[in-house]
């Protein structure tokens, strides 16, 4: 039997120019199972989304636009025509189930390491390096090289050549991956943004380089299929704005004159973790954050983080947020969409087999069986 408490999933939703079926997303999900040495999607990772394809829309794992721009190994790139190639598979088999897909696209900025791209130097906005270790290494990190502006130039150039190749492969649209301590994020944070130039200092300075690199993207797409995913108090990879609500007004306000398709926001629960060194927890900075920022965006408001099938319905009927996206749950429960609709159990996730490895933990989790 059909649960009513989820109904508001199931309504039809327009995000800018992409029609959604329903209202669950798939959200970004690195596995690390792409080809390590043409970073392109192999016929695993093809599997992998195709049996997620009921999802209202799937957003990618983040891609690379720059040999400098990884930071785990078996993440794939945009940056060339063997890389199409495999994206093509995945969007078409996607496409074949009625599915559809979006492209995060992304730069790890100083959330990298010189072992893991060749020996180069990871680059941010300021040289202020991660305080913890490396994820994957589980050494110190480095300290980043400051860029110039030709570099921002030419990270810019890298994102719009990167949409384009996304946008030669079939995609239904683009996704900045603008969360989690990556480059954009960095240019946007009071703690990883010192700079003194026009990139830097004032709320307006920070947010500059993420709002170019969205024009950057809606030159390519068109600003009805392109979206971007930011966490405004999430503590990943050592991150802390000192006024997040402010400096997120004001981005989803230039945003909204933009009119992009989506913002994909996490409500970060972060209380304690490896990056907190004393500053106050996420939760202590906001308690609403969906409620504080809806009205300064007009367009879709994606909710993540935390959500079950209900809570998600609420806040849609509620009119704090138009979808919701679902990360962990996407992992061990491909057929989400039906068990959300029908109330069935979830699979939890082995977190042993989330990043590298081959099919077990990546394509052997099952619909669910009555
Ligand atoms: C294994 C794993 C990989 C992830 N990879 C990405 C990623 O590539 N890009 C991204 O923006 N978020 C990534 N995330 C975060 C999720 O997209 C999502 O924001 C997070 O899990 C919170 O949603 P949830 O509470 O429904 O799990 C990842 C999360 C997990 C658990």
């Amino acid at each position: 039997m059909k649960n009513p408490k989820v109904d508001a999933l199931f309504k039809p939703l327009q995000l800018g120019d992409i029609q959604i079926e329903n209202r669950i997303i798939m959200s970004s999900l690195t596995r690390m199972r792409c080809d390590k040495v043409t970073k392109s999607p192999n016929d695993l990772v093809v599997e992998f989304y195709t049996q997620r394809a009921t999802a209202g829309l799937i957003m990618t794992e983040s891609t690379f636009i720059s040999e400098r721009s990884q930071s785990w190994p078996g993440c794939p790139g945009i940056m060339d025509q063997v890389q199409v190639e495999g994206w093509k598979k995945v969007i078409q088999s996607v496409h074949n189930k009625k599915g559809k897909i979006v492209l995060q696209i992304w730069h790890s900025g100083r959330a990298t390491h010189s072992q893991l791209q060749d020996g180069l130097q990871p680059w941010g906005p300021s040289a202020i390096e991660i305080n913890g270790p490396h994820q994957i290494l589980n050494i110190p990190h480095e300290i980043p090289h400051e860029m110039n502006l030709e570099e921002i130039q030419l990270v810019k150039n890298q994102f719009r050549k990167g949409a384009q190749l996304a946008k030669e492969a079939g995609f239904d649209g683009i996704s900045l991956h603008g969360s989690n301590g990556y480059l954009i994020d960095q240019f946007l944070k009071s703690n990883s943004n010192k700079r003194q130039d026009e990139y830097g200092g004032s709320i307006e300075g920070r947010c500059k380089f993420c709002l170019e690199v969205i024009d950057e993207l809606i030159s390519v797409f068109g600003k009805g299929r392109v979206g971007i995913k930011v966490s405004p108090i999430g503590r990943f990879n050592d991150m802390y704005d000192n006024d997040p609500i402010k400096l997120f007004i004001y981005l989803f306000q230039e945003l909204d004159k933009r009119q992009i398709a989506f913002i994909e926001l996490m409500n970060d629960k972060d209380e304690e973790n490896a990056y907190n060194h004393g500053l106050p927890s996420s939760q202590s900075q906001t308690q609403n954050l969906f409620e504080q920022l809806r009205n300064s965006f007009k367009g879709v408001i994606i909710g993540n983080v935390g959500l079950t099938g209900e809570t998600a319905s609420q806040l849609i009927e509620a009119g704090i947020i138009d979808a919701a996206s679902f990360g962990m749950s996407y992992i061990s429960n491909p057929d989400l969409v039906e068990r959300i609709r029908y109330n069935f159990p979830l699979t939890v996730a082995n977190p042993d087999t989330f990043f590298e490895g081959d099919q077990v933990g990546y394509i052997d989790y099952l619909p669910y069986q009555q």
